[in-house]
């Protein structure tokens, strides 16, 4: 079924690593919505080659860029926009890594120059995004830009390391950059705190299996899965969605405002 909510529109698209990534099913869907976007990864990502499968099926290009890079990113901006014919009306930052998860390393036992590259990988990456757009004036106005975030950026998540900070961080250049970039051109920043979703970042955290099933459990709703997700962000990079911006918006099946659930209660009856 086809609306055509992206009509018209162009855009870049980071983080579609293999099938199960969040911004694998966000192109697919945008395409069917009629959207016009370059894919971009980080150089290493290009390795396993499966984003090329994506771009035909998108009927796009790969731009590869280090989203911690300026000089990528001005690349990226100036050869997508050639190849696009346009400037643009959406940014997808779905990027996430942290080498102290990566490598197992405790939250009292850091190592920080990997904290430092969790944050720059993770947060400040989309403010380079955001400043190197708004420099090469970039984004149309109207224009849609995306984060993808956790509730770890609120609560304790002890498994989720110093990742929790970068979303923390991640979530709060949305708000001080929407602001901005609202004044300047009319274009919206928000970030979207996703259920935990079965992908390559996603089950890098420790007792991935485990908080999968409790967060499941807990949400009236169920986990949100990455299609769902995806067609939420269409919606955020469609005109009905206009006035939304400097907001972290929940698409976790009703988790975050969920107390205690029958399901869990359930569990610890004769405890
Ligand atoms: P994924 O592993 O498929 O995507 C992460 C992407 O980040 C990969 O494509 C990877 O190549 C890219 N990346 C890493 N370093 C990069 C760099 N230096 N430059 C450019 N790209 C780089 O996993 P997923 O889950 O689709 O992740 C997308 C976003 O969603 C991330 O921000 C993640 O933290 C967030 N998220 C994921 C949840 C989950 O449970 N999977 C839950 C909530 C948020």
């Amino acid at each position: 079924m086809s609306e055509n909510l992206l009509r018209g529109k162009r855009g870049i698209i980071t983080g579609a690593l293999d099938e199960n990534s969040i911004a694998w099913k966000t192109a697919l869907k945008a395409k069917e919505q009629g959207a016009k976007f370059v894919l971009t990864n980080a150089p290493i990502a290009m390795r396993m080659g499966a984003i090329q499968d994506l771009a035909k099926q998108c009927d796009t290009i790969v731009i590869p860029a280090d989203a911690t890079s300026v000089e990528d990113i001005e690349k990226l901006y100036a050869e997508a926009k050639e190849y696009l014919g346009g400037n643009f009306d959406f940014i997808l930052h779905s990027i996430g890594m942290s080498p102290n998860v990566r490598k197992g390393r405790e939250y009292g036992d850091l190592n920080y120059d990997w904290v430092h590259k969790s944050y720059d990988i993770s947060a400040i990456s989309f403010h380079k995004m955001m400043q190197v757009a708004e420099k090469m004036d970039i984004m149309n106005e109207w224009g849609s830009i995306l984060g993808l975030s956790y509730i770890a950026a609120q609560r304790v998540y002890p498994f989720y390391n110093d990742m929790a900070e970068a979303k923390a961080l991640l979530e709060s250049i949305a708000r001080s950059y929407g602001y901005r970039y609202g004044k300047l051109k009319k274009v919206r920043v928000n970030t979207i705190s996703q259920s935990p979703t079965k992908t390559t970042a996603g089950t890098g955290i420790g007792g991935f299996d485990s908080f999968f099933n409790f967060s499941d459990s807990m949400s009236p709703l169920g986990n949100a899965p990455a299609d769902a997700c995806a067609s939420y962000i269409v919606m955020m990079f469609s005109d009905l969605t206009r006035y939304v911006t400097m907001q972290n918006l929940f698409h976790d099946g009703g988790y975050s405002f969920t107390g205690i659930s029958e399901d869990i209660i359930e569990q610890f009856k004769d405890k």
